[in-house]
């Protein structure tokens, strides 16, 4: 172990200072004399972004060659913790091929909107989900000694303005949904690093915020690694010096770390403070360059493995009179320029260069017939009538035409959102055309994020790649021709449209400020709350194989707040194909005493079953599944009562539930003055608060029955009327003094366990 604190003892200041910033766009600065060496930083998240030159983040200058995994919007798909796991040891071995001592990924920022322009990079709309999949990844990369960094830390949920608009969230929400994959990612994986975001929360920029940085991040959730800024999101030095930022990139040429010397001159800035930064950035150096390992990277391997995750996450979304998979030998018209062409990544810092990718339609040629017909070019919406009449008359002539479609670079990207959810004019007059000459249309999607589908009823079948990576075309004739089971499910809602979206109203906001307004209702907690119908849930995906759920079972029928719970169930593969299925366990809570979510996902997991196979799988619930986050008590809470546990097959489809008693210790502060209501006293899980508010209501209890001969107040309103009514208008309805009340006001607090203020 290398004694950290004697190593800055020796550092001079400025040199303390200096290490705080990048030496150049990808390198931390070495200090030569002390033996401290540079590091090289890229990006992730699904494959290695590494620069050859320096001064480039946008991905314009070459990347070295690489091998392109899906992005998570297809490998989320997958709800496979261990695949995120394999695919993160196949990118730590390549880092350590390439000298990399830390990876920029995963990137988990929840997917408020479908029209975030960077969605295709990020997980799920659900936090429980996005954390699973991120631990998965962040495990796999640093079993290999190589660092992660978990970003964009936080509430980072749109492109537009994204360097300076303010997320305005209140804490539960935070807490839930923004925060709760962070919580998992951190406490389960131990990332090396986090990725501070470009945003504002609440209107202190994450990079200069103590309450994320420091309070929740290193003192609640207990990270020990470094605090990196995204690359430009660094707006006062030494602000983010005392929140917990430890290190700035790129580099600001000097700059800062002259700040950061004046500051500690000056005393605007303790020299302790600063100490701590320099210690979680050496640590993490030294972490990697202490346990280098030899690695020869082998990219045809990672290349088969990019076609294997790929084949376990692309979604079946409709599948009418079994038209997949296609016969092997049939006759079909591949049409759309995604067939040669796929859209395979997303565009920005995530951007692959790689010289490896493979196409459905010479993919195809080993199984089947195929004719090909471009369609639509992907730089245009306009429809190329002779491009359109082409491929209308190759779709008469085959058994099935298959439709390569979706979203080109230009309509979704980091660094802009999307304006709508839809495809491409000229792609959707395409698929009106050929459905209207062939009943047997087959949909192939390529695009990041949901789009809608107003031609869904004259398809028979859809599958949903995503952006599958450098192997999709293989992939996807896997499937498409039945040598893979389709097996994912959607980790995000596809809604009906655009308009019935949880955060419609506000996003993106003005550009200074956007308001979380929905609160903890994103994704499916939204729909399901508002009873709204989707085109396709989340959780949802088909298979050619068909399962059976049977004999659910909890291990216990009551729990208190520090038990866990165990659900087992009996899955059967009752088709002719071998295939896995995605078990989802839903919780929601029936004591009605918050506003609550229907349900929300807290287990899941991915079962492979050969035809006739039955299988008992068992999900391990936390006490946490239970529960939200309370603000009263600045803790996660479930209020004594009864839970129902869901097992579903999607979030719209649950096929079996049980019930559970709950039981909590946990006592809601409640510090009693004028202001505070009969209602919240008279239901007090301690008894002597109940009695002693009783008894402070009943003089007015007495004033509302007595004078009540003609029944103007029925007994529910005036239980109401009481249960409403703050301590201080007591008077008013009563003859009682101010003395009196104020004793009450004492006792209450006495019994309570309060100090007088
Ligand atoms: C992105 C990050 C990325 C960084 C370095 C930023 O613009 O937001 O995700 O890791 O650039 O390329």
């Amino acid at each position: 172990m290398r004694d950290l604190k004697a190593l800055i003892k020796e550092m001079t200041l400025e040199e303390k200072a200096s290490l705080c910033s990048g030496q150049d766009f990808w390198h931390t600065k070495a200090v030569e004399r002390l033996g401290i060496p540079q590091t090289m930083v890229c990006d992730g998240p699904y494959g290695l972004r590494k620069q050859d030159q320096s001064q480039d983040n946008l991905g314009i200058n070459d990347a070295i060659v690489a091998v392109c995994f899906p992005a998570a919007s297809t490998t989320s798909c997958s709800f496979d913790t261990e695949l995120m796991e394999e695919m993160g040891t196949a990118l730590g071995k390549s880092c350590q091929a390439e000298d990399i001592s830390v990876l920029l990924g995963p990137a988990m920022n929840i997917k408020r909107s479908p029209l975030c322009g960077r969605n295709f990079e990020y997980v799920s709309e659900d936090p429980y989900l996005s954390g699973k999949m991120s631990a998965g990844y962040i495990k796999g990369v640093q079993s290999q000694n190589v660092g992660t960094s978990v970003k964009h830390f936080a509430a980072n949920n749109q492109e537009y303005k994204r360097m300076s608009c303010s997320s305005e969230i209140d804490e539960r929400t935070l807490r839930e949904i923004y925060l709760a994959g962070f919580e998992i990612a951190v406490k389960e994986a131990k990332p090396w690093s986090i990725m501070a975001s470009y945003n504002k929360i609440n209107g202190t920029y994450a990079t200069e915020n103590k309450y994320l940085l420091t309070d929740i991040l290193r003192d609640e959730w207990g990270f020990d690694g470094y605090v990196v800024s995204d690359w430009g999101a660094v707006a006062n030095r030494v602000e983010g010096i005392k929140a917990g930022l430890d290190l700035e990139m790129p580099s600001s040429n000097g700059v800062t770390d002259e700040q950061i010397v004046e500051a500690v001159k000056n005393g605007a800035l303790d020299e302790s403070d600063l100490d701590k930064r320099v210690e979680a950035i050496l640590n993490i150096i030294f972490k990697y360059t202490d346990n280098r390992k030899t690695e020869v990277w082998d990219k045809q391997k990672d290349h088969e493995l990019a076609r294997k995750i790929a084949g376990e996450s692309i979604v079946l979304l409709k599948n009418e009179e079994d038209i997949l998979p296609l016969k092997k030998g049939g006759k079909y018209a591949f049409i759309g320029e995604f067939a040669m062409k796929p859209r395979f990544q997303g565009g920005g810092s995530s951007n692959i260069n790689t010289k490896t990718v493979s196409d459905a339609l010479s993919s195809a040629v080993n199984y089947a017939d195929i004719s090909y017909a471009q369609g639509y070019k992907t730089d245009s919406i306009e429809i190329d009538e002779a491009l359109l009449s082409e491929a209308v008359k190759k779709a008469t002539e085959c058994d099935t035409a298959v439709l390569f479609v979706g979203l080109p670079d230009s309509f979704e990207s980091e660094g802009y959102d999307r304006e709508h959810m839809e495809l491409p004019y000229n792609q959707t007059v395409l698929i009106n055309k050929v459905t209207s000459v062939q009943p047997n249309t087959v949909i192939v999607l390529h695009n990041g994020s949901p789009v809608t589908m107003p031609w869904i009823d004259s398809v028979k079948g859809i599958l949903e790649l995503y952006l599958g990576g450098e192997a999709v075309g293989e992939a996807c004739c896997d499937i498409l021709f039945g040598d893979v089971n389709p097996s994912g499910k959607l980790a995000e809602t596809f809604p009906l449209k655009l308009s019935d979206t949880p955060a419609y109203l506000n996003f993106p906001g003005d550009g200074k400020k956007v308001y979380y307004n929905e609160g903890v209702f994103v994704g499916y907690r939204y729909y399901d709350k508002k009873e709204t119908d989707v085109l396709f849930p989340f959780g949802y995906g088909l298979s050619y194989t068909s399962f059976e759920y049977k004999n659910m079972k909890l291990d216990k029928k009551e729990i208190n707040d520090r038990d866990t719970i165990t659900v087992s169930v009996d899955i059967t593969n009752t088709g002719k194909m071998a295939g896995k299925e995605i078990v989802q366990i839903y919780v929601s809570d029936k004591t009605n005493t918050a506003m609550r979510p229907v349900k929300e996902l807290k287990g899941f997991t991915k079962v492979s079953l050969m035809p006739g196979e039955t299988k008992t799988v068992s999900v391990s619930l936390s006490p946490r599944a239970f529960e939200y986050y309370n603000t009263d008590l600045n803790d996660w809470y479930a209020a004594t009562g009864e839970y129902e546990i869901m097992i579903g097959k999607s979030s719209r489809e649950i096929v079996l539930s049980d019930t559970v008693l709950r039981t909590t210790d946990k006592i809601i502060p409640i510090y009693v003055d004028g202001d505070t209501t009969l209602g919240e006293l008279l239901y007090h899980p301690d008894e002597t608060v109940r009695s002693l508010a009783n008894e402070l209501a009943t003089p007015m209890l007495n004033t509302f029955t007595a004078g009540n001969d003609t029944g103007c107040m029925n007994e529910k309103m005036i239980q109401e009327q009481i249960n409403g009514n703050p301590i201080h208008a007591i008077k008013s309805f009563a003859e009682v003094s101010d003395e009196y009340l104020n004793s009450y006001i004492d006792k209450l607090n006495n019994a309570l366990g309060n100090k007088t203020k």
